[in-house]
C-alpha cells in the first residue's frame, strides 16, 4: 500500500500565523473545526479530518440520559483515540441532573478537552423529549444546564440556533445569559430551529453577536468554500464549523487553511484522482476496522460521489461503488481502479439504481 502523509505522524500540521491560541479554553492550531454531525462524525471520521487540518474536531450529539443509564451503544460513541484531540464532547439532554451525570460517566471513560450542549437540534425526536432546540425557548432550564455542565471543571460549550423574531428574548440576549452561567464558548447556527436545514443561514446575525462578544462566538452555517469560512472569520467569529461541506468536498479544510495562508502542501489542495483514492481507501479501511462495514460502505459510497468527479471513468467508478454489497467488494474496487484495471461497463438502469447515484 501506497503512504499518503496521512499515515505518516505529524507530517501535516497545518498551524496558521497567530496559532496556537486558546478558543474557548482550548488550544487550537486554526479556527476551521469539524462540525458535530450525527451519524457521520464518528471516530475514524473525526480522526481523518483532524489529519486533514481540522483545528478541533466534535462528537456527535450523545444523550445524556443514556450515558446515566449507561448504554453500550450510547458508550461506543465516546470512543476514539487520542490522535483525534483536541475533541469536544457534545451532549444533549433536557434535565440539569441526567447532563451533569451524564457528562460525569463520559469523563469516567475518556479524556475531552470542553463539554458543549446541543441547543440546536431542530428534529422532533429530541425536541419533543425538551432537548436540542427546545431549550432556547427556556432560558431557566438552559442556564441551569450551563451551571450543571461546570462541575466537572472543564470548559463547557453551548451549540444555538438564531433566536426567531417574536421570541422573549433576542439571539444576543440568550448568549448573554449563557455567559452569565459560565459558558465559556457559543456556537450559533445561523437558521431558526423551525427553518431546520432549509433556506438561508444569516451570517449577519450570527456577526451581530461576534460583535457584541469578541473571541466567544463561533459560526455555523452553509459552509461550502474557503471564502465562506473567510466571511465570517472577517464578520468576527473566532471559530468556524465544517458541516455538510466536507461531505460535498473532502479536501475544503486544507482548501480552507490555504486561504488563511497555512503551508499545505499542493496535492491537498489540488488533489489526483490516484491520492484520492488512496485516502479513501485509508479512511474505508479504518472506518471497517473501527466501526464496522456498514458505516465504512456509507461514508464511502458519500465520498465517492464527491470526490470522484469530472474525469474520465469518474461515472463508472461512482456505479460500481453504489453497487458495493461488502467493504470488501468496495476496496477491491478502490484498488482495481487506482492500479488502472478497467471497470466492466455499467449501465445506468432504474433497476439497478432504484435510488439513483448520487452525482452519477
Ligand atoms: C446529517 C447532519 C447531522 C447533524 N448532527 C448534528 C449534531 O449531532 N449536533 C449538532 O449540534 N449539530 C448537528 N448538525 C448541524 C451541523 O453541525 C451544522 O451546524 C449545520 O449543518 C450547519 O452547517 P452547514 O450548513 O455548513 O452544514 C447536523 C447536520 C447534519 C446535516
Amino acid at each position: 500500500m501506497k503512504e499518503t502523509d496521512l499515515n505518516k505522524e505529524g507530517t501535516f500540521s497545518p498551524l496558521l500565523p497567530g496559532y496556537p491560541r486558546v478558543i474557548g479554553g482550548v488550544s487550537v492550531d486554526n479556527p476551521i473545526w469539524l462540525a458535530p454531525l450525527a451519524g457521520i462524525t464518528f471516530a475514524s471520521v473525526r480522526k481523518f479530518y483532524r489529519k486533514l487540518g481540522a483545528g478541533l474536531v466534535h462528537t456527535e450529539m450523545v444523550s445524556a440520559l443514556g450515558l446515566c443509564h449507561r448504554g453500550r451503544k450510547t458508550k461506543e460513541l465516546l470512543y476514539g483515540s487520542d490522535e483525534e484531540r483536541p475533541v469536544v464532547l457534545q451532549l444533549f439532554g433536557s434535565r440539569p441532573d441526567d447532563i451533569e451525570r451524564g457528562a460525569e460517566t463520559a469523563l469516567e471513560i475518556r479524556k475531552f478537552e470542553a463539554l458543549q450542549i446541543n441547543m440546536a437540534c431542530p428534529m422532533p425526536k429530541v425536541t419533543k423529549k425538551g432537548s436540542g432546540a427546545k431549550l432556547m425557548a427556556d432560558p431557566k432550564t438552559s442556564a441551569e444546564i450551563v451551571r450543571a455542565m461546570k462541575k466537572p471543571g472543564l470548559p463547557v460549550w453551548a451549540k444555538i440556533r438564531i433566536m426567531p423574531s417574536g421570541s422573549a428574548m433576542t439571539t444576543c440576549e440568550f448568549c448573554e445569559l449563557l455567559f452569565e452561567s459560565g459558558a465559556d464558548f457559543i456556537f450559533i447556527h445561523g437558521r431558526t430551529p423551525a427553518q431546520r436545514y432549509e433556506g438561508k443561514s444569516s451570517r449577519d446575525a450570527i456577526e451581530e453577536a461576534a460583535r457584541r462578544f469578541p473571541g466567544l462566538i463561533g459560526g455555523s452555517g452553509d459552509c461550502c468554500e474557503p471564502e465562506d469560512f473567510l466571511d465570517h472569520l472577517d464578520r468576527g467569529c473566532a471559530a468556524v464549523l465544517a458541516g455538510r461541506g466536507i461531505l460535498k468536498d473532502v479536501f475544503l479544510i486544507p482548501k480552507t487553511l490555504k486561504a488563511l495562508g497555512g503551508e499545505i502542501p499542493s496535492r491537498y489542495c489540488e488533489p489526483s484522482p490516484d491520492f484520492q483514492s488512496e485516502l479513501l481507501l485509508e479512511l474505508g479501511r479504518s472506518i471497517y476496522n473501527t466501526e464496522g462495514q456498514s458505516q465504512a460502505l456509507m461514508i464511502s459510497r458519500r465520498m465517492l460521489a464527491a470526490l470522484f468527479k469530472g474525469f474520465p471513468g469518474a461515472a463508472q467508478l461512482r456505479r460500481h461503488g453504489a453497487l458495493a454489497r461488502t467493504w470488501q467488494d468496495m476496496e477491491s474496487l478502490l484498488e482495481n481502479w487506482r492500479d488502472g484495471k478497467d471497470l466492466p461497463e455499467i449501465e445506468f438502469t432504474k433497476d439497478k439504481f432504484p435510488w439513483g447515484v448520487i452525482g452519477g
